[in-house]
């Protein structure tokens, strides 16, 4: 099936992209399409040709935690379509939507290596197509709500999406569910791939396949890390050296509390402390140092959670195992040095950096 995959993207293999585009006169491996009306029509010869589809949801600004989900996509389709798309009802009216960072031509350079990449593995699929909407075609009808009120045809998966990160952020959810079933809507994905990153939205996405009875299987990848354990994401590129170097306090934490489980402890307070205990002790040595040399944090959450339901657990279920995450607001450097690595928006824009890890079950 793979083979017959690999004969048609050759024969199919000089894909323009539409007219609309600054990029229109460049030739891709894949073919990029802007409305829904032509990718059905691939979908539906790729269903007739007994093909796979495995879909990657992503809002661009391509990293290796994207690229390792679109690799785990090939390996499990024929087909993988991967979606760029900003989607502004994610965003609250006080969120960074502006200043998202948007790499439309360096991600398309790093598909289409990827794609190279692909075609040398042996019975792997490849990308066929990218989906790169207007918001104007996600969301036909009334121009997309960040109102915690506002109107609109939304999906709410409650109460999964008010716990964690949906508390300080009480649009995100319900923004990212909605767009999730508009893509898969148009899509028709096989299966769909979700990064554990994000584990607030993999469980949010699980309920929402599973209780719209949503015909897709819901796919997850590992988080991928820099090489000092820092998650990659893709607004790290705001952070510059000294808030980078701060942040890691977070994965520092959540590891410390994962020893704490590993070392056979089960309460709240035994595996909690741990984590509690790194980001006092790295807050306390900010604060103590001068404004050119600090960077300062909030924490806004760290929780110890039920894997299914995300409620907050006093004792983990050894057979059950937990979600452990946490949640931190860099703040904006209050001075910077001449010629300091601030990272892009010269270190003013505040950076919420999240990361999880699973505490397994221990049979
Ligand atoms: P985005 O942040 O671009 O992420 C797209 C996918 O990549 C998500 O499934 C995310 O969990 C995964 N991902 C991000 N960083 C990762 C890492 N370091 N390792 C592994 N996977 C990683 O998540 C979104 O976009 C949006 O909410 C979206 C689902 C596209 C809906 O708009």
């Amino acid at each position: 099936m793979f083979r017959q995959a690999r004969q048609l993207s050759t024969t199919a293999s000089l894909f323009k992209y539409p007219s609309s585009s600054p990029s229109s006169l460049r030739h891709y491996s894949f073919k990029v399409f802007r409305d829904v009306t032509p990718l059905r029509t691939l979908r539906r010869e790729l269903l007739l040709s007994k093909r796979t589809i495995g879909l990657v949801p992503t809002m661009g600004a391509l990293h290796e935690g994207h690229l390792s989900l679109i690799r785990q996509a090939a390996s499990e389709n024929t087909d993988v379509v991967v979606s760029i798309f900003v989607n502004p009802t994610q965003f609250g009216v006080n969120e960074d939507l502006s200043s998202y960072p948007r790499t439309w031509d360096a991600d398309v350079a790093k598909l289409e290596d990827l794609n190279s990449e692909l075609s040398d593995t042996n019975g792997s699929g490849r990308i066929t197509a990218i989906l790169a909407p207007t918001a104007q075609t996600m969301y036909p009808t009334l121009p997309p709500s960040s109102e915690v009120d506002g109107d609109g045809s939304f999906v709410t998966i409650t109460p999964l999406a008010k716990k964690l990160e949906g508390a300080s952020r009480p649009v995100f959810f319900r923004g990212v569910a909605t767009v999730c079933m508009k893509l898969f809507n148009i899509v028709g994905a096989d299966r769909v791939y979700f990064g554990q990153k994000d584990v607030q939205q993999t469980v949010v996405i699980k309920r929402m396949v599973k209780d719209f009875h949503i015909d897709t299987d819901v796919r997850i990848g590992p988080t991928t890390r820099e090489d000092d354990g820092l998650a990659m994401s893709s607004r790290n590129v705001y952070l510059g050296g000294r808030r980078r170097a701060v942040g890691l306090a977070l994965y520092k934490a959540l590891k410390a509390a994962e020893g704490s489980y590993e070392s056979g402890m089960l309460s709240r307070a035994d595996i909690l402390d741990a984590a509690n205990g790194i980001t006092r002790q790295v807050l306390s040595e900010q604060q103590s140092l001068s404004e050119t040399e600090r960077a300062l944090f909030e924490v806004d959450y760290i929780s110890l959670a039920d894997p299914d339901t995300l409620d907050e657990l006093d004792v983990v279920d050894p057979a059950k195992g937990a979600i452990l995450s946490g949640a931190l607001k860099m703040a904006p450097l209050e001075k910077t040095n001449s010629g300091e690595d601030c990272g892009l928006g010269d270190g003013k824009v505040p950076v919420r950096l999240i990361d999880n890890l699973i505490l397994k079950p221990v049979n």
